[in-house]
């Protein structure tokens, strides 16, 4: 059967794809991570310079809300934030369940916990 066939060799070219794929599994991680931290807008106050990632001017709407004006200037550039905490601890704090002296991030991740999971797991390779 033609179809079947079909469906067959479309898997395994998938598979060996996936294969393939392994050694660039920690790059894909990384344009995951990066997507993910732009549709949740840590680029609002984030920058991660060791990979480029910059600010989002356009996403600055600070009029009227003083305390989020601050944090934007206050927040740290993430591009060695492994060295100071690892993925568990980092998905606590985005969670607003972890504190770095007495306070609480100011935003709680809205994705889901796969998703925090891959991020945190990124940002712990971060030690430049
Ligand atoms: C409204 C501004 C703002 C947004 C949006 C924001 N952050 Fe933050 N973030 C901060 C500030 C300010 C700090 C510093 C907290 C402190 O030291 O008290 C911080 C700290 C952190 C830290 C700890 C850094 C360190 O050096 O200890 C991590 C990790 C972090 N943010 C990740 C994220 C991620 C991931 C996102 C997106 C899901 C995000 N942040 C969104 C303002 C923000």
């Amino acid at each position: 059967m033609k179809t079947r066939t079909t469906t067959g060799t479309g898997l395994l070219t998938l598979v060996l794809a996936m294969v393939w794929l392994l050694p660039f599994a920690a790059e894909a991680n990384q344009d995951q991570a990066l997507a993910l931290m732009k549709r949740n807008q840590c680029n609002k106050c984030h920058t991660i310079k060791a990979v480029g990632f910059q600010k989002d001017p356009t996403l600055k709407d600070d009029e009227g809300d003083e305390e989020e004006a601050k944090d934007d200037k206050e927040a740290p550039d993430l591009s060695g934030v492994g060295k100071k905490h690892d993925a568990d601890w980092m998905e606590l704090f985005l969670q607003k369940r972890e504190k770095i002296k007495g306070r609480k991030h100011t935003r709680r991740f809205k994705g889901t916990p796969e998703e925090l999971t891959l991020l945190t797991k990124w940002l712990e390779t971060l030690k430049n």
